[in-house]
């Protein structure tokens, strides 16, 4: 019998707080970094009813992990939980990655760095100057639309079912950030234009998200303009029906699965102070890519 255990009395715990967490590809991406990197850490997801947050984050500290993600649906009631959170934090209102430092909780927010970085690497340009059309006004486009702003986007257009959503996270972009943002109701008719004008587009909200094949946030009177580079922040299925549609229309198009890579790569290198090499994600993401195909 060939016994291979990694874990000893001085491995560290990593780890995922949210409801539900069985499915989440987090543990596989953290667990095979520390494996390759060396570090002595195992990265676990803890399934959390809404009524014990509070004691499992108290339990967190008090059994001195190095620090968790934190996914659906306590990225933003966490955040009263922590002894302080990051500026961009607050300002996304959402938190999803706590380090411990020295027995006290600090908040951060990957999730708007890691799509950042992906649509960086994937569609070739950042958002400087760019004219950008955000679909959906939950807590994803909110994280979004603040970094787009603040990395010198021209025009921020957030358009929700419900405006009033889109138009409160404008106004707060356009009071904390960068005078740039714009809310809209989706199914307002210039929504249609400004859709079609803008130069990248993004869907934030969960319209063609498994089992919602088929689904879309938007309905065929808009069009896609040839050129547009089109994000949805869904990674399964791949290719969501939105994409299929921008894609016929010679469209660019980028799907979630780098978001969901970088957001865990950034939670790792903020736990561990290791800077993870390019070459090293470069071959991890393509294993990721294969794995989450199969999944
Ligand atoms: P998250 O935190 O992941 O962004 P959320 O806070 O539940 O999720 O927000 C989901 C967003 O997607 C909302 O803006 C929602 O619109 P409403 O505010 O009008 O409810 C939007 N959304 C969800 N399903 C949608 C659909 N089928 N078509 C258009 N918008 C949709």
């Amino acid at each position: 019998m060939e016994i291979n255990s990694f874990v000893s009395g001085r491995t560290k715990v990593m780890g995922l707080v949210g409801n539900p967490v069985e499915h989440s590809i987090s543990p596989f991406l953290h667990n095979t970094i520390s494996s390759v990197t060396g570090i002595d850490a195992v990265y676990v997801a803890f399934k959390v009813e809404k009524e014990s947050l509070c004691d499992a984050v108290k339990g967190l500290k008090a059994l001195n992990v190095l620090g968790f993600n934190v996914t659906v649906p306590y990225k933003k009631e966490i955040m009263k939980y922590l002894d302080e959170n990051s500026k961009e934090a607050l300002l996304m209102g959402a938190v999803n990655t706590v380090k411990n430092i020295d027995g006290r909780l600090y908040g951060y927010n990957t999730d708007a760095e890691g799509f950042s970085r992906s649509f960086k690497e994937e569609a070739g340009t950042g958002f400087k100057g760019k004219s950008v059309f955000i679909i959906g006004a939950g807590g994803t486009s909110r994280a979004i639309a603040v970094k787009i702003a603040a990395e010198g986007a021209k025009r921020v257009c957030i358009a929700n079912r419900t405006a009033e959503k889109a138009i409160d996270i404008s106004d707060m972009i356009n009071s904390n950030v960068n005078s740039v943002a714009r809310g809209l109701g989706l199914y307002e008719e210039e929504t249609k234009n400004v859709f079609r004008d803008c130069e990248i587009i993004i869907n934030t909200t969960s319209a063609g998200m498994f089992p919602d094949i088929g689904g879309s946030p938007v309905d065929n009177t808009f069009e896609f303009s040839k050129g547009q580079i089109v994000y949805d922040v869904i990674y399964n299925p791949p290719k969501t029906r939105f994409l299929e549609e921008a894609e016929k229309n010679n469209c660019k198009t980028i799907n979630g699965t780098g978001m969901l890579f970088y957001q865990a790569v950034y939670a790792y290198e903020i736990w561990t102070g290791l800077k993870l090499g390019d070459e090293f994600l470069a071959e991890l993401y393509a294993s990721f890519k294969n794995i989450l195909l199969k999944k």
